[in-house]
């Protein structure tokens, strides 16, 4: 049923109502109790909403933070194990014959230290492959003369010779001059040194000198290495007119050292 109410009526309407609400305390009650609960709601729906938007927020940042921090840590990692691309093109998935197709390096002369196995033997062998004369530097003769052998099998024209050298004791340095010494003896430009040979996660010991081993190897004997053969490297430069390299084997590791840097002090401190 429709009810049409007139202007008069609705005036009374109102009055009644206006009356009972001064008159009855408890429907004016439940009345500001109702309006109080609806702004209630308003209120907390947008405080809910704020915080989800502060939550968001906050989930963001901390994505974004640790993105900041894993990026310098994990990128190496990341990078090696999803084989993205570097600028040069080439990721880790890439072989050392992919890197170097179509370079002619017949006019480069190479040392490569620690070419007994793993990475120095292949790329002895890639470097010989493109054409480079290349010297190999080791202490176990028996293997990196399997080594060559093996090269000269699938590479007969494979310039290859091999040298001895010890990196491991800074007593034993004299090895590492001696090598130097023959190499200058053979006359030959030197157009890149890699610096491959390396150990690591060796059990802690200290040399005669009283340095930790993985440092003597990795770096001081290298040190002393490259610092020999500068010369010459700078020489070769002039003569052939092509820029040299100086090539340390690394680590992805390297992204993370102690917080505070290399501890210098403390190199040979098994404590440290
Ligand atoms: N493979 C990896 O995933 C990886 C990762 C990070 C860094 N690297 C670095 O890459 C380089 C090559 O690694 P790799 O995997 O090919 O290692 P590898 O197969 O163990 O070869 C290391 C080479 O270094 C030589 N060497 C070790 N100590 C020596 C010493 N005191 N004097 C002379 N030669 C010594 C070894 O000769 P002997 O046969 O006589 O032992 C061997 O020829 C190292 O510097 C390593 O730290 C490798």
């Amino acid at each position: 049923m429709i009810q049409t109410v007139g202007s008069s009526q609705l005036w009374h309407y109102r009055e009644c109502l206006a009356r009972k609400h001064r008159t009855d305390p408890i429907s004016t009650l439940h009345e500001l109790h109702y309006r109080a609960s609806q702004a209630k709601a308003t209120t907390n729906s947008i405080a809910s909403f704020l915080l989800l938007l502060h939550r968001i927020s906050l989930i963001l940042s901390l994505i974004s933070l640790f993105c900041c921090l894993a990026e310098r840590e994990a990128m190496g990692y990341w990078r090696e194990a999803t084989d993205i691309k570097g600028p040069s093109g080439f990721g880790s998935g890439n072989t050392a014959e992919q890197v170097t197709e179509g370079i002619d390096a017949s006019r480069l002369t190479v040392i490569v230290t620690g070419g007994s196995s793993g990475i120095g033997a292949e790329t002895a062998r890639v470097l010989a492959l493109r054409g480079a004369h290349v010297i190999i530097g080791a202490r176990n003769l028996e293997a990196t003369n399997a080594v060559k052998q093996n090269i000269l099998n699938s590479i007969p024209s494979a310039r290859i010779d091999i040298i001895q050298i010890e990196l491991r004791l800074l007593s034993s340095l004299k090895s590492v001059r001696a090598f130097t010494e023959k190499f200058l003896a053979m006359n030959l430009p030197l157009n890149i040194l890699i610096n491959n040979a390396g150990v690591m996660y060796c059990p802690f010991k200290l040399s005669k000198d009283g340095v930790e081993m993985q440092f003597a190897t990795n770096h001081l004997s290298h040190f002393l290495l490259t610092n020999l053969l500068l010369e010459k490297l700078k020489t070769t430069v002039e003569k052939t007119g092509i820029e040299s390299r100086i090539v340390n084997l690394s680590s992805v590791a390297h992204v993370g050292p102690y917080s505070e840097g290399i501890k210098f002090d403390k190199l040979n401190d098994k404590k440290a």
